[in-house]
């Protein structure tokens, strides 16, 4: 299942033949998928299907045994730690339940990725933050509040502004709506949808939620031990003649797939608002 076609100008991540050993166990088993510019990809599969080992190659956190990732174009595998470290500067994290620092406030948990890794004034940091916090829905004052002070929902959005600090191009989210109620769930779910149209980012979302999947996902790829056994829209997933055991998969969720709205198609990329440029200005 070599897919050799050129990688074309909207073609944002592609994953090769991936394969990725721990000692004896092939946990990736020759994985092939292609993320878009401005679309969101989710990455579906059971416990231990390898979509967290997945994501850790993505990002440059393990080096696969074979295979290639290519980002923008380029085949990020080779590289080495300095020249990956620019990479991942492509990259936001979201990470599940939302990974703030309890001591520090939501201000400087938010604006740590700009007093980490840039020289921007005290002044301007803060006023990105602020910008971000209420472009997401929270407002100014929430910045001195502590994250034990905030909703499950409030941390997320938290979460996300800072994952946005550094302008990333692609917004990788690890479970989002684990452990949250249905409702806070669905606004996790708008919150990825309007952060993709808002920022015209990339987003790849690993995820258990089938109900969450429909509602986002471009694209889904279903995993089950290391393998892609079906990918396409949710909707070609859900069809028991193309696939019969993404299908599967789906009903055994028992979510009623026919009655969750889907998203917005995802336009090409370059189309982001005078509000954002602003922040992106800085
Ligand atoms: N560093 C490691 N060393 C050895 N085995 C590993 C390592 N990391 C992951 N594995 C194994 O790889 C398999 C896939 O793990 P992975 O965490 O990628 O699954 P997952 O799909 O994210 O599962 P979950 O939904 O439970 O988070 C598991 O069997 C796991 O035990
Ligand atoms: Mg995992």
């Amino acid at each position: 299942m070599t897919e050799e076609s050129p990688i074309g100008p909207r073609d944002h991540i592609v994953v090769r033949e991936l394969v990725k050993r721990f000692g004896q166990t092939e946990v990736l088993r020759g994985i092939s998928m292609t993320v878009q510019r401005g679309e969101t990809a989710v990455v579906i599969g059971g416990s231990g299907a390898g979509k967290t080992t997945l994501l850790r190659i993505l990002i440059g956190l393990e080096k696969p045994t074979s295979g290639q990732v290519f980002v923008d174009g380029q085949d990020i595998v080779p590289l080495g730690e300095l020249q990956m470290n620019q990479v991942r500067k492509k990259f936001g994290m979201v990470f599940q339940y939302s990974a703030l620092l309890d001591s520090l406030t939501v201000m400087d948990n938010v604006a740590f990725p700009l007093r980490e890794h840039t020289k921007m004034k005290p002044k301007q940091v803060q006023e990105k933050v602020i910008l971000a916090l209420e472009m997401l829905g929270l407002k100014a004052d929430d910045a001195k509040k502590y994250p034990s002070e905030l909703s499950g929902g409030m941390r997320k959005r938290v979460g996300l502004a800072r994952a946005l600090m550094l302008e990333p191009q692609i917004l990788i989210y690890d479970e989002p709506t684990s452990g949250l109620d249905p409702h806070t769930s669905r606004m996790v779910d708008d919150l990825i949808e309007e952060t993709r149209e808002r920022f015209g980012v990339t987003s790849v979302v690993i995820s258990h939620d089938m109900t969450s999947t429909f509602r986002i996902a471009h694209r889904a790829v279903l995993l089950v031990d290391g393998q892609v056994v079906a990918s396409g829209t949710p909707d070609e997933l859900a069809d028991p003649v193309l696939n019969e055991r993404s299908h599967a998969f789906i009903v055994a969720s028992g979510i009623a797939w026919d009655r969750i709205s889907r998203p917005p198609p995802a336009d090409a990329a370059g189309s982001r608002s005078d509000e954002v440029a602003s922040v992106r200005g800085g």
